[in-house]
């Protein structure tokens, strides 16, 4: 077979220019207006479990501001899975910390909960403290063991950040993946299942942490009416045009997995299926 299989083609429903349109007719040309605030309820209804989610520029920006608010700092390691693409862990550096890479097991091709384990106790004798997150994905959207990793960070008292940048849709028991850990994280690439051209989402806690995630990623600006910054921050908030596609891509969100995953189109014998079921089945997954 000389098929080529792309991860995710661009779907469009027709609404994105609408959107767009609106804003340039508002001039609200800038990272911040009405298309960002919707997106971001969109994304909010979407995702459930009393969470709220922050519009950002990257899913890359979101693994970063997630480390940071997890407090991740110089001297740290992070618990990141091995079979990723490598925005899960180049933000570990960005802060100064260090990458402990732990491997996939062969059900999920996600991290293996057994040896994530392994790795925490191995870090604590070796270092003395703990690793200061733990960095799961949900890698081509099919769903990591997260209640197993879930229960294992518990019992350490780490925090998980869940990479669902592929995973948006992806469901794990009925549960919206990127919703089980203290931050989740959503990527709208060109190669994701929705898109913004460029872009990505926070999944937060709640809305005070909401509040710190965009402090951070507008440039730690104080609420002064002159610039004042005593941290440092990012310059990471979505522009208002890439918004614009994204609520144009929510309005097909629930079923946007189906026609724009280009393996179904190339296997017909897939067709109705989700690319993820290449993999083994998970008895307690449920995906879409
Ligand atoms: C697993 C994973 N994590 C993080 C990212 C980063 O997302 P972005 O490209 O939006 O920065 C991607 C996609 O590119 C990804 O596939």
């Amino acid at each position: 077979m000389n098929k080529r299989i792309s991860l995710c083609l661009a779907h469009m429903s027709g609404k994105e220019q609408a959107f767009i349109q609106e804003a340039f007719d508002t001039n609200w040309v800038v990272p911040l207006g009405p298309n960002v605030n919707g997106f971001e309820e969109d994304l909010k209804h979407f995702v459930g479990n009393n969470k709220e989610v922050v519009a950002l520029s990257a899913g890359t920006a979101a693994v970063h501001l997630a480390l940071l608010a997890c407090g991740v700092g110089p001297g740290d390691e992070v618990i990141v899975q091995s079979f990723t693409f490598c925005a899960s862990s180049h933000p570990v550096t960005y802060l100064g910390a260090t990458p402990v890479f732990v491997d996939s097991e062969a059900d999920t091709w996600n991290m293996d909960p057994v040896l994530l384990e392994e790795a925490i106790k191995d870090r604590i004798a070796k270092t003395g403290k703990k690793p200061k997150a733990i960095v799961p994905v949900y890698l081509y959207g099919m769903p990591a063991k997260i209640e197993e990793i879930m229960a294992i960070a518990d019992r350490y008292d780490i925090p998980v950040i869940e990479d669902a940048a592929e995973g948006l849709g992806s469901r794990y028991d009925g549960q919206v993946c990127g919703t089980f850990g203290r931050y989740g994280v959503l990527s709208f690439n060109g190669n994701k299942m929705i898109t913004t051209s460029g872009g990505g989402a926070l999944i937060c806690p709640d809305e005070e942490t909401k509040k710190k995630i965009m402090f951070y990623a507008t440039q730690a600006r104080e609420s002064y009416p002159y610039y004042q910054h005593e941290e440092i921050g990012y310059n990471y908030r979505m522009s208002n045009i890439c918004a614009g596609i994204g609520r144009g891509q929510m309005t097909i969100s629930p079923t946007i997995s189906i026609p724009a995953n280009s393996i179904r189109n190339c296997l017909p014998e897939w067709k109705g299926s989700y690319c993820t079921r290449i993999l083994l089945p998970v008895s307690t997954v449920t995906i879409g």
